[in-house]
């Protein structure tokens, strides 16, 4: 099969688990681009890449015409960079958050259906052995139906750096995962929120860095996300805790463990009998940033739509959005996309 061609554009910190990834599924990287030139010429070298090193995105697209071009850049630059090269003819895969605003999202959106080419947002906590057995064991009605997600995030995370300097860390850095996560796994959307964001007592962030929402989801489902990068001791997984109820059971993710469950098995007592539910078998075979990269390449070899295709993808961002905007005004608020 022809070797699909691309462009990486932004090599910084994570980069390097991308072109791993584009090197195991012999895509052909004919350039890495970075306003900084030193580090695409450092990631070349560092990978072994038979690509140009360059600082200009639009010579670089008007001369390999690649099919697809990684936006790796940080969200500030996302929208210029995959408008620029939706424009140019390719097709995009950008890491997340899709957007530093909801005005440049919807902007580039508009600019993926005006162009024809697939726009879509790598969210790698998607590809993950677990939470596809988690995702499989709610949506497959085991548990009945849905009606209550909870998600905990406690971290004590000394950064350093830009997010120790950001109005809302949590919510506009790291929310994204778990918001796009919590619509994973239950295919529910979003319908409006409550949040309210603060900082604690000693927190060495400036901005607001721990929240608690609470999200009305379709179908009446009740998704409430409680998180802080300022908590020491005790820390959740990164993935965060989870526990999902239905009118038939009660499901547990946590620590990265196996998720596990119980049912009711019988009509009787005060407290009704249970029995012990368990996760299909795995059935992953490509991890974070591979996983993105195998829903970019099937649909350019067979036209399927990657599950994170920019208008679904618009939903988790607004999310993120709506969070903020309810907790500024104090308070509940619809999440809107467009
Ligand atoms: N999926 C995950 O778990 C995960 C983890 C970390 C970062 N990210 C995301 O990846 C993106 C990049 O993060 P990072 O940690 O690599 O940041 P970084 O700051 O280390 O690297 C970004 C690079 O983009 C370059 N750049 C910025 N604007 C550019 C432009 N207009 N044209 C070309 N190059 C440009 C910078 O010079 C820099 O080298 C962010 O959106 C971030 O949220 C995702």
């Amino acid at each position: 099969m022809a070797k699909e061609r691309c462009i990486v554009v932004g090599a910084g910190g994570i980069s390097g688990a991308w072109f791993p990834a584009l090197q195991a599924e012999k895509v052909r990287i004919q350039a890495v681009v970075d306003l900084d030139l030193e580090r695409a010429q450092q990631a070349v070298q560092r990978f072994n890449l038979e690509a140009e090193a360059t600082d200009d995105l639009a010579a670089a697209l008007d001369k390999y015409q690649p099919d697809f071009v990684v936006d790796l850049t940080v969200p500030e630059a996302h929208c210029a960079v995959t408008c620029a090269a939706l424009q140019a003819g390719c097709h995009v895969i950008g890491e997340k958050p899709m957007a530093a605003s909801m005005a440049e999202a919807r902007r580039m959106v508009r600019t993926a259906e005006e162009t024809g080419r697939m726009y879509m947002v790598s969210q790698s906590r998607r590809w993950d052995a677990k939470h596809d057995q988690l995702q499989r064991l709610v949506r497959g009605g085991k548990i009945g139906v849905l009606t209550t997600v909870n998600c905990d995030f406690y971290l004590g995370a000394h950064f350093g750096g830009f997010r120790e300097e950001m109005e809302s860390p949590l919510i506009l850095d790291m929310a994204i995962h778990h918001f796009d996560l919590a619509r994973f796994l239950t295919g529910t959307d979003p319908v409006n929120v409550y949040c309210r964001e603060f900082n604690p007592h000693g927190s060495w962030y400036r901005g607001d860095v721990a929240a608690s929402a609470i999200f009305e989801m379709t179908n009446g489902v009740i998704f409430t996300y409680r998180g802080s990068w300022c908590a020491e001791g005790c820390p959740t997984s990164w993935n965060g805790n989870w526990r999902l109820i239905g009118d038939r059971g009660t499901v547990l993710y946590e620590n990265d463990r196996e998720p596990w469950g119980q049912v009711v098995a019988g009509s009787t007592g005060f407290s009704r009998p249970l029995k012990d539910l368990r996760p299909p078998a795995p059935r992953l075979k490509h991890f974070a940033m591979h996983g993105a990269l195998r829903e970019m390449l099937t649909f350019l070899r067979t036209g399927k739509i990657p599950q994170t295709e920019c208008h679904d993808n618009l939903k988790s961002l607004a999310m993120v959005f709506a969070a903020m905007e309810s907790s500024r005004k104090g308070k509940r608020v619809e999440v809107k996309t467009c």
